[in-house]
């Protein structure tokens, strides 16, 4: 395909985003959270009363969607949600209806639509596998779990948030278990993916690193 795609999956609070976004920032790609349109979905389910178990209503909300992104911002239906969406709330529905295949299949379309000139980085954890199979670069970044309940503390309470790390690991491998061991596009590296563990990496030393694959992909191309 002309249009290249830069996919990077992993767990959650791996560091992707903000990896993710300085690299699509450095090589002035579009950059698609689709972390994001779960917590979309979820919020709007919700806040209209759906219940997380009804498949047929969460696939109304996600077919409904129309998020528009501006910057670092997110607006549904006119209501700037950026920080409504990063709650643990609403983080952790994202994580439950995610796993329901229905949803997943009605957020494709959107997700598809982000590859634009050009280029695309994608952020999730079926980039790679699933959403855009033939992408030129596909990471697989990690962390220790510790590692990880402590960006997202750090995050929450930047952010404004309460937040305790007990509570927090808890979630996290909560999440990580379901979103590894769902039947439909579960989180797993992608065949030919780079595998980046980032625990001991800054966020520059993560940056540089995926820069360097794609300089040299693109070069072999
Ligand atoms: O990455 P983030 O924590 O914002 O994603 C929220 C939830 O959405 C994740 O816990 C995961 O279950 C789900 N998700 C997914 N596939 C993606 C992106 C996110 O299943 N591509």
């Amino acid at each position: 395909d002309a249009i290249p795609v830069i996919t990077i999956d992993g767990p959650t609070a791996s560091g992707k985003g903000t990896v993710a976004q300085r690299v699509a920032t450095a090589l002035h790609f579009h950059y698609l959270d689709s972390g994001a349109l779960y917590r979309l979905t979820a919020l709007s389910a919700l806040s209209h009363k759906v219940s997380l178990d009804d498949e047929a209503a969460l696939v109304e909300v996600a077919s409904r969607l129309k998020p528009t992104f501006q910057a670092d911002d997110v607006f549904l239906n006119g209501d700037n949600v950026s920080l409504a969406i990063r709650a643990e709330e609403v983080g952790n529905a994202a994580s439950k209806i995610a796993a329901l295949p229905a949803v997943r299949q009605a957020l494709v379309e959107l997700q598809l639509r982000f590859r634009e000139a050009p280029g695309l980085l994608a952020d999730g954890r079926d980039m790679g596998t699933v959403i855009f199979p033939n992408a030129c670069l596909k990471v697989f970044l990690t962390a220790s779990a510790e590692a990880r309940a402590e960006r997202r503390y750090k995050q929450l309470i930047g952010k404004g948030f309460s937040a305790n790390m007990h509570d927090l690991l808890k979630d996290l491998n909560e999440r990580d278990a379901r979103d590894a061991n769902r039947a439909v596009a579960p989180l797993k590296p992608a065949e030919g993916a780079y595998l980046l563990d980032t625990s001991n990496l800054t966020v520059d030393q993560a940056v540089e690193q995926v820069l360097g694959w794609y300089a040299a992909v693109s070069q072999s191309a």
